[in-house]
């Protein structure tokens, strides 16, 4: 993180789900979010592109499809400008009442979709991120993975009402590269990134996570006691 970033004081945790399509990030942060309310802690369960109402607003025009035609640099900026909105929102200020933050993909999704398969340079992807996230970086992120045809299978049962989105209509090399992009920030962040295996059953993975989550939740001292409304 450069010195020109701000600094991110804050009491919370700030935790991202990463992977390629059909890995059940959503149904892991679900459960996730479901045994830490149990033991009395306050969690934000969040996602991206969206998350605020601004943000919201730009992903129906990514997911969509809409802003495709204008090329791979619009999108980038237009998930940095959904992300910058979401950031100071919703993750910073929850951060700052010491809340869990659990959200469905960040950073390294832009790093992955537009910077290593939309062939953006790096450079350029990064310049964009310092400006969207403003010091606000996750503290742990875990990446689900598992072969992109399975995953690509699992999204189409998903979505058998539903046509796939601008990013799960490509081509079956472009996931496999995606899952290969994953390995390797993980691989270069080995302090904040763990690779999950999401080839394995729910309850198998829901269980590493909590694993790896729970020593740093106990590490920060989290003390705060929940509302009755967010005991999931
Ligand atoms: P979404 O329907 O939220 O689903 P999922 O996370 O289950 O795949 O789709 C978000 C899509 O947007 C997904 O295909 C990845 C893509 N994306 C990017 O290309 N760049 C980004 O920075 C983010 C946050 C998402």
């Amino acid at each position: 993180m450069s010195a020109e970033t701000r600094v991110a004081e804050h009491s919370g945790l700030f935790v991202t789900f990463e992977g390629g399509e059909g890995a059940g990030k959503s149904t892991q942060i679900r459960r996730l979010a479901d045994q830490l309310r149990r033991r009395g802690h306050d969690v934000l369960v969040t996602r991206e592109p969206g998350g605020s109402p601004g943000a919201e607003a730009v992903r129906h025009v990514l997911l969509s499809g809409a802003a495709e035609e204008f090329g791979v640099r619009m999108e980038a900026i237009l998930f940095a400008a959904a992300r910058n909105d979401h950031v100071e929102e919703v993750i910073r200020p929850a951060l700052e009442t010491g809340a869990i933050v659990l959200c469905d993909r960040f950073i390294d999704s832009s790093r992955v979709y537009q910077g290593v398969t939309g062939n953006l340079e790096p450079d350029y992807i990064e310049a964009l991120q310092r400006i969207a996230i403003d010091g606000i970086k996750p503290d742990c992120t875990l990446i689900l993975d598992l072969p992109a045809e399975i995953g690509l299978k699992r999204a189409k049962k998903r979505a058998a009402d539903n046509a796939p989105d601008r990013f799960e209509r490509e081509e079956i090399q472009t996931h496999e590269k995606r899952r290969e992009a994953y390995l390797e920030i993980a691989e270069n962040e080995p302090e904040r990134c763990r690779v999950v295996n999401a080839e394995r059953s729910e309850d198998e993975i829901a269980d590493e996570i909590f694993a790896l989550i729970e020593p740093m939740v106990r590490e920060l001292g989290f003390t705060q006691t929940s509302s009755a409304e967010s005991v999931g």
